[in-house]
C-alpha cells in the first residue's frame, strides 16, 4: 500500500523551481483584457457624485463599469446576498469596490482606476467591537447562546471566582499567491473561468447568477493555489464575477489579479474577537462553572461570519469537560473588510478564551497551568462508563479523548518538568532576560457544521494502457491533498502513485462540491476516490469471474496473476467500463445550530505543544526558543506531509498571536496592508529547536484508512507560544499579565510594566 508512507508533495519540485503554474501564469489568448477595481476612500456613507471622464479617457481603457452596467445580479456574497460586486451608492468600508476598469494591460487598468472623481457624503463609521455594541450594529437579531447545566448556581457556589477579558486580533491570510482570475468567453455565451479558489462550485454559482445563465454554462477550473488558508473560500468571487461580466460585455478574455496592497485592503481576514469570562473553580483549579461572552468583529457583510462565530462557540470548551457553561456570541457588523474563513474558522479564538481561563486560574492558585489544564481534561475513553458519557456544552459526547495519554507522552519527550525547573532557575538569576514555558492542548472538531456540506464526489478513469486519471472535488492549496488522494487511488489499484495522473479541479468533471475547507478535504475526497476506484475493481472482478486482488502492480485473478496494465487491457477488450464516479457523505453528523444541540462533528483531532520563550523585559522583544509537538493524525496517510502541516500550522498560529498585527486608523483605513508593516513570521522566526512527532494510537473513527484531518488543528498549537509569554511576564511581578493578542513587543513590554507597578 502506498498510503501510510511519506512521499513528497506531487508539485514539490515545481514549487521550488518556480515552474508550478498558478492562475496568473496561465498563458492568455491574444487580446486578453485586464481589470482593476477603484475602491472607496471612506468607511461609511454614500456616493453623491461620480465623474469617470478621466478614467474613460485614460490610456488603454476599453470600458469602465459601475453597478448600473451589470447585466444581472450584483452580488458576490456566499451567504446573505448582502455583498454587491460594485457599490450601488452606499459604501461600507475603505477598500470597497466602486467601479471596474477594463483595459489593455494590468498597469493601465490600475492607473486608470485612480483617476475617478468621487464625492461622498460621510457617515460616522462603526469600526470597533465597542462601536458596534454601542450602535447595536449586528448580524442576527440578538446574541446566540449555547448552555449546559446551571451556570449561575455553579458560579455562585464556587470556592474561587475570577473574571477577565482578552482582546484577540485578526489575521491576514498572506497566501503567497494573491487572488487572481481569468475568464474565457466561449461559443453561445458559455464561460470558462480559471480561479485561485478553494470553492470552484461557488465561483460557478456566482458567475452563473451574474451572467443570468444556468450553472451548466459555466465551467471553473483550479489546478492549484499558492495558499488559501480560508481566504479563498469566498473572497475570490468578486474577481471571477468581474472577469466573467467584462468578458461577456467585451467578448474578450478578461483577467484580474489583486496587487498585494489591494488584496489586503479589499479582502476579509480572520475575525478579531473580544472574549469576556467569569469562572468559578475549586482549590485544584477544577472549573465548576464558566460564562463566556464572545464578541466577533465581522466587518460590513455577512460572508461566513455566522458559521465562524458558531465554531468559536463550539470550541469554547477546547479540551475541558465543563459541567456548567454558557457561551454567548455577538456577531457585530462594522465598517471594515468583511471578515471570513481563516484556518480554524473561529475555533482558534474560542479555544484561546478557555486557555486564557486556565492560565488565569493557575496564576491565581499559584500552580503550574499544566496541572490546572489536566484537572479539567475530558476523561480518556478507557475511564468512561456507558451511562455517564462526558458531553460538550452543545451536547455531543466526547468518547475519543486521548489528551491525558498524549500529554503524558509529550511531558516526557519534551522534558517538560526539568525544563520548567530550569526556566525558574534562569529567571531567579537573570534580571533582564526572562524565560517562560507552557504546554497547551488542542481538541478540534472535524466536519462542516452545516451538515449537508459533508459530501464529496470523484471521477476516476483507467485508460487502456493502465494509466489512471484522477479527479475529485477538492482543491490543492499546498496542503498536499492531491498527493494524499493519489496515494489512496494507487493503494486501491495496488500500483505506484506515479501511475496516477493528478488533474485540476473542474466543475465539469465533479459537480456540486463543497469548499475545500474544515480540514476535511482528504476525509471527504479520499473516501469518494476510494469508492470510485473500488467500483472499477469490482467490474474487473466480475470480468475475471471471481475474487481479484490488486498489489505491487499485479492483479491476482482466479485464472492467475497478471500485470495491472494487462488486466486493464483485457477488461477493455471485453467491453468493461473503466471509468467511474464515487461519492461519499459523512455518516452520523446532525446539528441544530439554533438550539446549539447535536453532533456537529464526526470526530475530534487532538494535539499538544510545549513552547519555551525568552523575553527582554527592557524592550519587550521576544523569541521562541523551542517547540515540541505531539499531534494526532490517526494513521497518517503521509507522515511527511502531515508533519509539514503541523509545522506550518504552529508557526502560522504563533505568528497570529505574536507579531501579526492589523492596525486601522480612526477613519477606518487599514494601515498595515503590505509586508513592510504587517509582520508574518519568516524562516528565522521558526523555533530553533522544533520537534514534531505523530501520535501513534488507534483511531476509532471510520475514516479514510483511519487517518485524521490535519489542515487546521495544528494552528491552535501556537497558543502555547502566547501562554509561554504570559508565563515569562508573570515571573517579573505579582499581577496576572492578562496578555492580549497579538503579544507584540509593545504589548509584552506594557504587560511587564503593569505587573511591576
Ligand atoms: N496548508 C497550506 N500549505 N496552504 C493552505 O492554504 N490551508 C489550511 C490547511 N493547510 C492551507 C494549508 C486550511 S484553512 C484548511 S481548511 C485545510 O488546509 C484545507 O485542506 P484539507 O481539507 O485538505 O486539509
Ligand atoms: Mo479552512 S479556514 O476551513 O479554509
Amino acid at each position: 500500500m502506498t498510503v501510510h508512507r511519506s512521499r513528497p508533495h506531487d508539485s514539490g519540485t515545481l514549487h521550488v523551481t518556480g515552474a508550478a503554474r498558478y492562475a496568473d501564469d496561465i498563458p492568455t489568448p491574444a487580446n486578453t483584457l485586464h481589470l482593476a477595481f477603484a475602491t472607496s476612500a471612506i468607511a461609511n456613507g454614500s456616493i453623491t457624485e461620480m465623474d469617470l471622464g478621466a478614467v474613460e479617457a485614460a490610456d488603454g481603457v476599453v470600458a469602465v463599469l459601475t453597478a448600473r452596467d451589470l447585466p444581472f445580479d450584483n452580488d458576490v456574497s456566499p451567504s446573505a446576498h448582502d455583498e454587491p460586486l460594485l457599490s450601488t451608492g452606499s459604501v461600507h468600508y475603505i477598500g470597497q469596490p466602486i467601479f471596474l476598469v477594463v483595459a489593455t494591460s494590468h498597469l493601465a487598468a490600475r492607473k486608470a482606476a485612480r483617476l475617478g472623481q468621487i464625492t461622498y457624503a460621510k457617515d460616522t463609521p462603526i469600526l470597533t467591537i465597542e462601536d458596534a455594541l454601542a450602535a447595536e450594529s449586528r448580524f442576527e437579531e440578538g446574541p446566540r447562546i449555547y448552555a449546559k447545566g446551571d451556570v449561575e448556581a455553579a458560579l455562585g457556589s464556587a470556592k474561587h471566582r475570577l473574571s477577565g477579558s482578552i482582546d484577540i486580533g485578526g489575521q491576514e491570510h498572506f497566501y503567497l499567491e494573491g487572488h487572481a482570475a481569468l475568464a474565457l468567453p466561449q461559443d453561445g455565451g458559455e464561460m470558462v473561468v480559471h480561479a485561485s479558489s478553494q470553492h470552484p462550485t461557488e465561483i460557478q454559482h456566482k458567475v452563473a447568477e451574474a451572467l443570468g445563465c444556468p450553472m451548466n454554462a459555466v465551467r471553473v477550473e483550479v489546478r492549484r493555489m499558492g495558499g488559501g488558508f480560508g481566504g479563498k473560500e469566498s473572497q475570490g468571487n468578486a474577481l471571477c464575477v468581474a472577469c466573467a461580466i467584462a468578458a461577456r460585455l467585451t467578448g474578450w478574455p478578461c483577467k484580474m489579479r489583486y496587487d498585494r496592497d489591494d488584496d489586503m485592503m479589499i479582502t476579509g481576514k480572520r475575525h478579531d474577537f473580544r472574549i469576556d469570562y467569569d469562572v468559578g473553580f475549586d482549590d485544584a483549579g477544577r472549573v465548576s462553572g464558566v460564562d463566556f461572552t464572545q464578541y466577533a468583529k465581522c466587518g460590513w457583510a455577512q460572508d461566513l461570519s455566522l458559521p465562524v462565530a458558531d465554531r468559536a462557540m463550539l470550541h469554547a470548551d477546547n479540551a475541558y469537560l465543563l459541567d456548567h457553561a454558557r457561551i454567548t456570541s455577538h456577531r457585530l457588523k462594522t465598517n471594515t473588510q468583511s471578515n471570513t474563513a481563516f484556518r480554524g474558522f473561529g475555533g482558534p479564538q474560542g479555544i484561546l478564551g478557555i486557555e486564557r481561563v486556565m492560565d488565569h486560574v493557575a496564576h491565581h492558585l499559584g500552580v503550574d497551568p499544566l496541572q490546572v489544564r489536566r484537572a479539567n481534561y475530558y476523561p480518556s475513553a478507557a475511564s468512561i462508563s456507558a451511562k455517564t458519557k462526558p458531553t460538550t456544552p452543545y451536547g455531543m459526547a466526547v468518547t475519543d479523548s486521548i489528551l491525558h495519554e498524549l500529554t503524558e507522552a509529550l511531558e516526557v519527550s519534551s522534558d517538560y518538568q526539568a525544563r520548567r525547573a530550569a526556566v525558574s532557575a534562569w529567571n531567579a538569576e537573570n534580571a533582564v532576560l526572562k524565560k517562560g514555558i507552557a504546554l497547551t492542548p488542542v481538541k478540534f472538531g472535524i466536519s462542516f457544521t452545516l451538515t449537508h456540506l459533508n459530501q464529496a464526489g470523484a471521477l476516476v478513469h483507467v485508460y487502456q494502457d493502465g494509466s489512471i486519471h484522477l479527479n475529485h472535488g477538492g482543491t490543492e492549496m499546498g496542503q498536499g491533498l492531491f498527493t494524499k488522494v493519489a496515494q489512496v487511488a494507487a493503494s486501491v489499484f495496488g500500483v505506484s502513485p506515479d501511475r496516477v495522473q493528478i488533474t485540476a479541479t473542474d466543475t465539469g468533471k465533479v459537480p456540486n462540491t463543497s469548499a475545500t475547507a474544515a480540514s476535511s478535504g482528504t476525509d471527504l475526497n479520499g473516501m469518494a476516490v476510494k469508492a470510485a476506484c473500488e467500483t472499477i475493481c469490482d467490474r474487473m472482478a466480475a470480468h475475471f469471474g471471481g475474487e481479484v486482488s490488486f498489489a505491487n502492480g499485479n492483479v491476482t485473478t482466479p485464472g492467475g496473476v497478471m500485470r495491472f496494465e494487462e488486466a486493464v487491457k483485457s477488461a477493455y477488450e471485453h467491453r468493461v467500463s473503466l471509468s467511474a464516479t464515487g461519492f461519499y457523505a459523512t455518516p452520523d453528523v446532525a446539528w441544530d445550530r439554533i438550539k446549539g444541540q447535536g453532533r456537529p462533528f464526526f470526530y475530534f483531532a487532538y494535539g499538544a505543544a510545549v513552547t519555551e520563550v525568552v523575553i527582554d523585559t527592557l524592550t519587550g522583544e521576544n523569541r521562541i526558543l523551542r517547540a515540541d509537538i505531539l499531534h494526532d493524525c490517526g494513521a497518517s496517510l503521509n507522515p511527511a506531509l502531515d508533519i509539514g502541516q503541523i509545522e506550518g500550522g504552529y508557526v502560522q498560529g504563533a505568528g497570529w498571536l505574536t507579531t501579526e498585527e492589523l492596525v486601522w486608523d480612526d477613519n477606518g483605513a487599514l494601515k498595515t496592508h503590505a509586508p513592510a508593516t504587517y509582520k508574518i513570521p519568516c524562516a528565522s522566526d521558526a523555533p530553533d529547536v522544533f520537534n514534531v512527532a505523530l501520535w501513534e494510537g488507534d483511531n476509532p473513527a471510520d475514516t479514510i484508512y483511519r487517518s485524521k484531518a490535519v489542515g487546521e488543528p495544528p494552528l491552535m498549537l501556537g497558543i502555547s507560544a502566547l501562554m509561554a509569554l504570559s508565563d515569562a511576564i508573570a515571573s517579573t511581578g505579582t499581577a496576572y499579565p492578562a496578555l492580549d493578542a497579538p503579544a507584540t513587543a509593545e504589548r509584552v513590554l506594557a504587560a511587564v510594566k503593569r505587573g511591576q507597578r
